[in-house]
């Protein structure tokens, strides 16, 4: 992405394989004195502190160096992939970034002198070591905007001059990207007088993806969550979260105040259960998307109890109501957990009336939001405990 824009990198290949790893090492060593760099391609920092960045002298080396990284566990992510990266001659390490800044409703760029340390820990012993300067949409990181950030991060005016241009590439990559972070530690200065970014960070807005179908290739699919992805795939809107209360409901609003009234309701049962996940059904909760739904959460193993959360508006309470008990047909054997339902607005009668007429055993009725948390929390209580 960042040869894309222009942004000087070195030469790199991925290997997923020791022997992988040589071949590429071979091909790309050459252009840097034999010296490669064999780092884990894993979505965290502190790589290097792991033990998954090594320098290596030779192919031979490099071969190793992957055979080492390779199936290592960094904070929770198992190597899969190394890239092999061309050696850099090192002189000074930099810090760049630019970000998405909430609370001022702007952007944000950071820059520092001081890169390749955790930048968390500069902020915090040395904040003044961190220049912070506010990038306006409109007008993004221009020349005159990036002189006054490498001057702002204290740089002389020889590698300041240098410097600027590729901060003006990499608000590029920000803004053509539609991420909402692009971030180089180190951003290096080589022995050459070169400015090159090493390493990189990149979010993307997943908002935005619509106008990127080539962003997709990017997705590290195996180290997503399974049920996360499956929900994904059918266009389900999905979190999972560490509890046991799975939880269904029709718009965001109304699934961020059902996992606060569960979370608040376990407190009063033994092990305090606490919500499984999100899942906002949207609008029209039809049985294949009620059933879609139920059976992302039903795979869950944590889950024991499901508490389905359902505001009649356009879609009125009779056609969730027959959205439930024909997504529990469908389901069938699979669907073994009990099922709390309140639902309340637009013809809540009648959906009262026909999950009572249906009378399946799994499912509670339960008229208020309060009173349906209760019981999904003692559920889930009594499974566990
Ligand atoms: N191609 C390279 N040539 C020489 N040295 C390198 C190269 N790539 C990385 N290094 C060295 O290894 C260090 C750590 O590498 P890198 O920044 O890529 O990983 P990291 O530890 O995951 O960083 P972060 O914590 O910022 O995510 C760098 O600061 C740099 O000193
Ligand atoms: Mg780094």
């Amino acid at each position: 992405m960042f040869e894309k824009h222009g942004v000087p990198v070195l030469a790199g290949a991925t290997a997923t394989t020791p022997q992988q790893a040589r071949e590429a090492a071979e091909a790309i060593g050459p252009k840097s004195g034999g010296v490669t760099v064999v780092k884990a391609q894993v979505k965290t920092g502190g790589r290097g502190k792991a033990g998954g960045v090594k320098v290596a002298k030779s192919a031979d080396e490099a071969q190793q160096h992957a055979q080492a990284i390779l199936g290592m566990d960094i904070k929770g992510h198992t190597v899969g992939t190394v890239m092999i990266a061309q050696g850099a001659r090192i002189a000074e390490e930099y810090y760049f970034s630019v970000l998405l800044d909430r609370a001022n409703r702007s952007y944000l760029a950071m820059c520092s002198k001081e890169g390749g340390m955790e930048i968390e820990q500069l902020a915090v012993e040395r904040p003044e070591a961190l220049a912070r300067i506010a990038v306006d949409p409109n007008t993004g990181i221009d020349a005159a905007k990036a002189a006054e950030i490498v001057e702002a991060a204290g740089f002389d005016a020889e590698t300041g001059a240098k410097i600027a241009p590729v901060l003006e590439k990499l608000w590029e990559v920000y803004r053509d990207e539609d991420a909402t972070l692009v971030e180089v530690n180190p951003l290096v200065k080589t022995e050459d007088g070169d400015i090159v970014a090493l390493d990189g960070k990149v979010t993307l807005d997943a908002n935005a993806d619509f106008r990127h179908p080539d962003h997709e290739a990017l997705e590290d699919k195996a180290a997503a969550d399974p049920l996360e992805a499956a929900a994904k795939e059918k266009g389900l809107n999905y979190v999972k979260l560490d509890g046991s209360v799975g939880i269904i409901g029709n718009g965001a609003g109304l699934v961020m105040s059902t996992l606060d009234v569960v979370a608040y309701a376990g407190e009063e049962f033994a092990g305090s259960p606490k919500p499984a996940n999100f899942l906002d059904i949207g609008g029209g909760a039809s049985a294949e998307v009620m059933a879609n739904g139920l059976h992302i959460i039903l795979g869950d193993a944590q889950v024991k109890s499901v508490f389905v959360n359902v505001f009649g508006g356009i879609t009125s309470c009779d056609a969730v109501a027959n959205g439930i008990v024909g997504a529990l047909n469908a389901l069938g054997d699979e669907a073994t957990k009990p099922l709390v339902v309140r639902l309340d607005g637009n013809n809540v009668e009648e959906g009262r009336r026909i999950l009572a007429e249906a009378n399946h055993p799994l499912v509670t009725i339960e008229e208020t939001m309060d009173g349906a948390a209760r019981k999904a929390a003692e559920l889930a209580s009594a499974a566990t405990n």
